[in-house]
């Protein structure tokens, strides 16, 4: 029996020190020391002996057990790190290899004007207001002083819908009437607002106009705002964005929800005013449109024109940016071109 017991030991030791996989390990353990396994099964007959081979025999059987049980772990741990070792090698899983970079986002250059802009009319005061894109005629043009049929509308070309009346914004200036009647708790509290956004023009699309493009546009309402308070804001603004050293000028002009009226002109950004191809050898740039807030458009607010008074201007985003960075086409901005796009 003790025989029987040291060939069974000495077999289950050679095979397993041949065996390479898990599986075979698996078969291994359940016909040797397993529940049902030969060398368990011996182990249980040890009652069986006559009482003088029994301690022998016995302890003899239990030591055989504990080396298989060893020696089984150490071949599991061996057999686990060579299965591994071989998965990587036919998966070909190189961890060295570097990731692969994944594109990040990156602000659009109108978007990022847009917001040099607001920091800078936000340190003079002036919150954002969000105004709406679709519009109907009458805020876009009736109450800011444009009647119906006027020969003013042909500055701003409207897009045909199919529902009477409503319109795409063709400027931000209706956005006053909107921030007039919403913060000025009819006509009693000063505004300072500038209203960002997307406008909307039926043109020729060229090299200088899109028939998409953004506005800022801006309101102070006060008890006593004159024209010298909008020359001298609309000059730091100009200065804060392009220059402690820019010069800005005010040229007479006319719009209908103003008055006066003026155009206003920076000093050439490439040239400081020498004279260049960009501002067609003037010096100058213009910015945008400004004035004093008409008194139509005060009362169309809920405002006494009487009592109170205020200015008002709108200026291109898109303009500044070209100027900025020397863009020549404004058709760059909405088509979606990532060669023009990665350069800001
Ligand atoms: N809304 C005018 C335009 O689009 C610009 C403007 C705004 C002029 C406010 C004066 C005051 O041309």
């Amino acid at each position: 029996m003790l025989d029987r017991l040291e060939e069974l030991y000495r077999q289950a030791a050679d095979d397993l020190a041949r065996i390479t996989s898990s599986e075979a390990l698996r078969e291994w353990e359940l016909g040797t020391i397993g529940r049902k396994g030969e060398i368990t099964l011996m182990l249980r007959q040890t009652g069986q002996l006559p009482p003088e081979e029994r301690a022998a025999f016995g302890k003899r059987a239990n030591e055989i057990k504990n080396l298989l049980t060893q020696a089984h772990l150490e071949r599991e741990e061996l057999i686990r790190e060579q299965e591994l070792a071989r998965s990587m090698e036919e998966g070909q899983v190189d961890v060295t290899l570097p990731g692969r970079v994944t594109p990040v986002g990156r602000l659009h250059p109108a978007t990022r004007t847009l917001r040099e802009i607001y920091d800078i009319w936000a340190e003079m005061g002036f919150q954002v207001y969000r105004s709406r894109d679709v519009e109907t005629d009458e805020m876009n043009f009736e109450l800011l002083n444009i009647p119906p049929h006027h020969p003013a509308r042909d500055m701003w070309d409207t897009f045909y819908t199919t529902t009477p009346g409503v319109i795409l914004r063709t400027h931000t200036s209706p956005g006053q009437v909107h921030a007039m009647r919403e913060y000025g708790a009819g006509g009693t509290k000063p505004i300072r607002v500038i209203l960002p956004g997307m406008c909307y023009r039926y043109e020729q699309i060229t090299a200088r106009s899109e028939v998409q493009f953004n506005q800022v546009e801006g309101l102070a309402i006060g008890p006593r705002i004159r024209m010298t308070d909008l020359k001298g804001t609309l000059t730091e603004f100009a200065r804060r964005m392009f220059g402690a050293d820019r010069q800005v000028r005010f040229r007479a002009s006319h719009f209908p929800f103003t008055e006066p009226s003026a155009e206003v002109d920076v000093t050439c950004i490439l040239c400081q005013g020498q004279g260049c191809g960009v501002c067609k050898h003037s010096g100058w740039l213009e910015i945008g449109g400004c004035g004093m807030v008409h008194p139509a458009v005060l009362r169309n607010g809920g405002y006494d024109p009487a009592v109170w008074s205020g200015f008002a201007f709108g200026i291109g985003p898109e303009r500044i940016t070209m100027l900025k960075h020397g863009i020549e086409d404004i058709r760059y901005f909405w088509s979606n071109d990532l060669r023009f796009l990665n350069q800001f």
